[in-house]
């Protein structure tokens, strides 16, 4: 996808618009999305599962930006989400409830009823507590809630354990050995329907073993379903399918989905997936321009505008995201640490790079389209960045830079 980010006489381009003039005119730190990009990694998943019933639920978490949600809810998307808040701009966005499924372990009560007030397709049920509390809100509006449980399958994800999701020492889903007697529960509750079986191992997968062991304990217990009578609608496999941010080979959206139905071995019921990371990480990077060049007794640093509230990954996980210049110079090559102006030594966005820069020089940090925008704070009072969505030779302000004046708005004096 990054090829939608390409160089031309030695200026950076998104599709056809120069990203030099584009920070000049929106300034920075700024985050640039491809609807080129974003349509083609919809259109990948919508080619391999043709002639599969199927639904692809964009997770919103990776990025929730409304005109993002609003291009994959054009497509025929529909959605995951984890919130309240993510159903709200879902359908403020122009998504439809009947398409979105609701994960998460913690549910309020609050959320559940937004969700079956709008009608969504199937909460994805997280524990024994919340099918019983999902039961008695439903009863109590007078609706039967579409269900799947979600099941932790007990299987290695190999990623980074933050976001691994898919053990048993993690928090997530039913235990694989206690489904059947949920789902033998959830069948005796009357404002229930079971409609499907759901199952997420973690995120930034980039082989497609974990997958398919997943898929293959997951098809036991849907026999074991069918011969006590349950049968379900749709089988949610989850996200997870990995991007390259450096020199990682994760599988294409071709092959995964091709993994997935080798594994599911022809089953009829429809299949949904929730992928975040692969429709929009690479489809975005974010425009930083360089404040000082800093030469340190051991190091070199590059101190730019952007900082660890814009881009959260590189302290959180160790995440490493490729550095580029807008426009390819002539200055002297250094390695450099480059970090952000926060009063943190966690704040940095890359280690030891290679940079041919000088002060003031405009850069890409690379692949931010996931969990980027969408991880952001104001830490330090710094305002979120703006987004800015590039369609061809055109230019979408898509979110405005927040002022301070937005960051206090809500806090009160004491009387
Ligand atoms: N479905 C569920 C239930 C999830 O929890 C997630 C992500 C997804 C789908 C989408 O996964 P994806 O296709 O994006 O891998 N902040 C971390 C990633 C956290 C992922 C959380 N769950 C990061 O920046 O790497």
């Amino acid at each position: 996808m990054k090829d939608y980010f390409y160089y031309q006489d030695r200026q950076f381009y998104a599709e056809q618009v120069s990203l030099t003039e584009l920070a000049q005119n929106y300034g920075t730190p700024c985050h640039v999305y491809s609807r080129a990009a974003l349509t083609d990694g919809y259109n990948q998943f919508a080619q391999a599962l043709q002639g599969t019933e199927h639904l692809v639920c964009y997770a919103v978490k990776a990025n929730p930006n409304l005109a993002i949600l609003n291009i994959f809810a054009r497509l025929g998307a529909g959605f995951d989400i984890v919130s309240g808040g993510e159903l709200q701009r879902v359908l403020a966005a122009g998504g439809v409830a009947q398409k979105v499924v609701f994960s998460g372990v913690g549910k309020t009560e609050a959320e559940m009823r937004l969700a079956l007030q709008a009608g969504i397709l199937c909460f994805n049920v997280e524990s024994a507590a919340e099918l019983e509390r999902l039961n008695r809100v439903a009863g109590e509006m007078g609706k039967v809630a579409p269900i799947s449980l979600r099941v932790n399958p007990d299987v290695d994800a190999k990623t980074h354990p933050y976001i691994s999701t898919g053990l048993k020492q993690n928090k997530f889903g039913v235990a694989y050995g206690d489904a059947l007697a949920l789902y033998q529960r959830a069948r005796d509750l009357p404002n229930l329907q079971i409609t499907g079986i759901d199952c997420h191992i973690g995120s930034q997968l980039t082989e497609l073993s974990p997958f398919v062991a997943a898929i293959e304990k997951i098809l036991v217990l849907v026999d074991a379903l069918a011969a006590a009578g349950i049968r379900l609608a749709h089988i949610d496999l989850g996200g997870g399918l990995g991007i390259r941010y450096h020199d990682e080979t994760p599988p294409s959206i071709a092959a995964y989905v091709a993994a997935l139905q080798g594994a599911l071995q022809g089953r009829t019921e429809k299949l949904l997936l929730e992928p975040g990371r692969v429709l929009v990480g690479n489809a975005g990077l974010m425009l930083s321009r360089v404040e000082y060049l800093k030469h340190g007794e051991e190091k070199n640093f590059a101190i730019l505008d952007c900082a660890m509230n814009d881009l959260m990954r590189p302290a959180l996980y160790d995440a490493y995201h490729e550095i580029l210049p807008l426009s390819q110079e002539n200055h002297p090559l250094d390695t450099y640490e480059v970090v952000g102006p926060i009063c943190e030594t966690g704040d940095f966005i890359g280690h030891a790079r290679e940079l041919a820069i000088a002060p003031m020089s405009l850069l890409a940090v690379l692949s931010t389209g996931a969990y980027g925008m969408s991880m952001s704070s104001n830490y330090n009072t710094r305002p979120r960045a703006a987004e800015v969505m590039v369609d061809g030779d055109a230019v979408h302000l898509v979110r405005e830079r927040e002022t301070i004046a937005q960051l206090y708005a809500a806090e009160n004096l004491l009387c």
